[in-house]
């Protein structure tokens, strides 16, 4: 299977999530892979509320922190200064590839400008998100959205660098450490006082371990940019979680579209040859927020069953509903989305209708642009285009050829709305699940 994207190609998300980005951006980081040889796959934003499923033959894993492309012996994995990184989770991580045989030496790559989370993050969100009750966000409670704050507040952000340098470290987590025990006292009422000395000696043992793998990500990359070395960008979340761009404030709390990619990595705009859009052949989304075409019935419930959608980092159902190509030209737009992969194709199998969403109304008017203010959302009027769907499974589909007419007039439907070439077709989640599309 060859597709023809050249250059430095960035991966990311078009809808709310879980498009299948791990298991693209693995494929392609494989030396034999569809679109060429990539050295280096780069994560630039989010953290380990990211969960990308990469299946290859019998064995499954789960990347919260690091790259998919950690699979391929070819590639070296970086994490960006843009990721908020959990050390607890991603030293596991480490530690769970490593008893996998995948090779982690000098492959692995970790920003000394990255945000770190600290168990105040994680009780923070936790604590925030059950005081909002019905309000809440719905958030992996991760720690991400307290950690990005922290960061932008400057004054109680730390970042990976400053581990190394112990007086320092120690000083400035104590201050905050006090300061978050005194507002979750009075915020959130009683609850456990977080232990500086616990906290601080767990961390200088993290940094010991992760000492290894940290540089400054900025300098590897533009080093490798000079030596024309070829990156992949690994985008995490997907465009309308994006903090800015997405259904604001049900998003995530950074950038995780292309301008993500561009603060948080340290490389200019003009690195980025290609992006890759990927999108599911219906649309999901998990925790709160508008979702216009959401199916809360029988349909919604096979789509949910037939594509195993239950989330990889927290096990929650995820809501399920029709594909939104209003949403999507929006994604396509505001990201240079160049050519894209549709994904769980093999999932629509079985239905008779399928539907497309291909504009909004809004107290009869249509609207002409997806209106990203969550409230916006609310009880807007979706209009459909509808498609006969098909019976046989595709999953043993390995060419264009193999797929049946309606599937192929779904894909060309689509492709004719979104104006944008659809490259790949995914029919399952192992890597050879996978076809060349040129319609
Ligand atoms: P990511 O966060 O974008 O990497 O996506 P997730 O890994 O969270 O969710 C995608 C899920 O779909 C994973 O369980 C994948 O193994 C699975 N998957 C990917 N592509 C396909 C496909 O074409 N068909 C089916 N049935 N499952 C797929
Ligand atoms: P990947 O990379 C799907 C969602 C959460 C919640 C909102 C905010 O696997 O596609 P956060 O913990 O980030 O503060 O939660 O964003 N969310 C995701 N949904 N896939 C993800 O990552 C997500 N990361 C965050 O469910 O609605
Ligand atoms: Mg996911």
């Amino acid at each position: 299977m060859k597709i023809d994207l050249q250059g430095n190609v960035c991966v990311l998300g078009l809808q709310w999530g879980d498009e299948g980005k791990g298991k693209i951006v693995n494929l392609m980081a494989d030396p034999d892979g569809p679109a060429g040889r990539f050295d280096f796959v780069v994560r630039y934003s989010g953290g380990a509320n990211a969960g990308h499923t990469v299946v290859v033959g019998s064995e499954k894993f789960a990347m919260h922190l690091v790259p998919s492309g950690i699979l391929s012996p070819a590639a070296t994995a970086v994490i960006a200064n843009g990721v908020v990184i959990d050390p607890q989770v991603l030293l596991e991580e480490i530690e769970g590839l490593k008893y996998r045989n995948v090779k982690l030496e000098d492959n692995l790559k970790i920003s000394n400008k990255a945000h770190l989370v600290f168990p105040y993050h994680k009780l923070q969100d936790k604590l925030s998100e059950q005081q909002l009750g019905k309000k809440s966000i719905g958030t992996t409670c991760r720690g991400i959205g307290p950690c990005y704050s922290d960061k932008a507040a400057r004054t109680t952000g730390i970042r990976v660098g400053e581990l190394y340098q112990k007086e320092h470290f120690a000083e400035k987590l104590r201050r905050i450490i006090e300061k978050k025990n005194i507002i979750f006292e009075s915020l959130y009422g009683e609850h456990q006082p977080i232990d500086f000395n616990s906290v601080f000696e767990q961390y200088c043992e993290y940094a010991e371990r992760l000492k290894p793998y940290v540089c400054d990500t900025t300098a590897l990359l533009h080093q490798a940019i000079s030596d024309g070395k070829r990156i992949m960008f690994e985008g995490a979340q997907g465009a309308l979680l994006d903090i800015d761009h997405g259904t604001y404030p049900f998003v995530t709390s950074s950038n995780s579209g292309t301008g993500g990619l561009i603060t948080g990595t340290g490389l200019p705009p003009s690195c980025i040859n290609n992006v890759l859009g990927v999108m599911k052949a219906y649309s999901t989304r998990v925790g709160g927020g508008p979702f216009p075409t959401e199916l809360n019935n029988d349909i919604g419930q096979y789509i949910r069953d037939r594509g195993n959608e239950y989330g990889t980092t927290t096990g929650r159902p995820r809501r399920t509903g029709w594909i939104d190509t209003v949403a999507l030209r929006y994604a396509i737009e505001v990201n240079g989305i160049t050519s894209i992969a549709i994904m769980l194709l093999d999932v629509l199998t079985g239905l008779d209708k399928i539907k497309i969403a291909v504009s909004y109304k809004v107290d009869g008017a249509r609207m002409d642009f997806f209106p990203a203010n969550a409230y916006e959302l609310e009880g807007i009027e979706v209009e459909y285009e509808e498609l006969p769907g098909w019976r046989d499974e595709i999953t043993e589909a390995r060419t264009q050829d193999d797929l049946p007419a309606e599937a192929i007039q779904y894909l060309r439907t689509l492709q004719d709305i979104l104006e944008r070439p659809i490259k790949i077709a995914s029919v399952g989640p192992e890597r050879d699940q996978t076809i060349a599309i040129d319609l």
